[in-house]
């Protein structure tokens, strides 16, 4: 029994590190940029639609992946919108 618990706990962090390391992939100089000038372009149409538009500097970066993902759904944003909004946030 304990084996098995151990065997699935390990298959699930394997299997979760890989999609971890398939969603880190490199992204280029260029495409930071055009997201950035994106995300800039949105995030005041965005972010201002439901409350006062947050600026990037209120949460850390790591916080904005979470925070953009839940306003995504309410806000049924496109993923390469919210890609460029989590871009522009971060880096502010
Ligand atoms: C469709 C409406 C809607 C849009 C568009 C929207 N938000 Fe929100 N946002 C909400 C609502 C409602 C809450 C508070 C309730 C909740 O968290 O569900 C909220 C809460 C937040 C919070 C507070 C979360 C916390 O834990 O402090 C932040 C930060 C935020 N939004 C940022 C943004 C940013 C940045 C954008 C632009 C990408 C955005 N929101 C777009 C509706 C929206």
């Amino acid at each position: 029994m304990r084996k098995t618990i151990t065997a699935i706990v390990l298959a699930t962090l394997l299997i979760g590190s890989m999609g971890g390391f398939a969603l880190a992939q490199p992204m280029s100089k260029a495409e930071h940029q055009r997201l950035f000038i994106k995300g800039a372009q949105l995030w005041p149409l965005y972010c201002n639609t439901c409350h006062n538009a947050r600026p990037g500097s209120e949460k850390a970066p790591y916080e904005w992946n979470a925070i953009i993902l839940h306003m995504r759904m309410l806000g049924n944003i496109p993923a390469d919108d919210q890609r460029a909004l989590v871009e522009y946030l971060k880096a502010r």
